[in-house]
């Protein structure tokens, strides 16, 4: 009976750990945003599509330029802003506002996707 009851007691035990173990949490918040919000225009690798690639794109604008820009491209692209300037030669299309992007939550979680591109 002791045996029995061990063994039900390690099953539930490691079934419990199954769920709960990390695997689970693979996939960032910010991942499954950048699918539903962004993957239609933009690449997770160097590839251009609609807009450019954003494989390394934490390495090439730094963590205040791409919130000012979450928040509202269309001001960026009409401000005097250098790098706005340059995107603007290079793409037709001008990159939407993105409702989600206007919680510090969403963005802190689109960034930390962004740093592991
Ligand atoms: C409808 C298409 C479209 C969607 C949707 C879109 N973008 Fe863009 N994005 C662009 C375009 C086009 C550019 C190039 C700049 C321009 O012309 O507006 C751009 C530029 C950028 C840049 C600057 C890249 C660089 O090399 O400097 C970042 C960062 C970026 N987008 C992130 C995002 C994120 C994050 C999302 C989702 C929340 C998103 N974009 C959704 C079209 C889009």
């Amino acid at each position: 009976m002791n045996r029995y009851r061990f063994i039900v007691i390690s099953f539930v035990f490691i079934i419990g750990l199954i769920t709960v173990s990390p695997s689970s949490g693979d996939t960032l918040p910010g991942e499954e945003l950048f699918n539903k919000k962004c993957k239609q225009c933009h690449k997770v690798t160097e590839q251009l599509s609609i807009g450019p690639g954003l494989k390394d794109v934490t390495k090439r604008r730094s963590v205040e330029w791409i919130e000012k820009w979450l928040i509202d491209p269309k001001k960026v692209l009409d401000s005097n802003d250098p790098i706005a300037q340059e995107l603007k030669k290079s793409f037709k299309r001008v990159m939407p506002k993105i409702p989600e992007m206007s919680t510090d939550e969403n963005r802190k979680d689109i960034i930390e996707y962004l740093k592991t591109l």
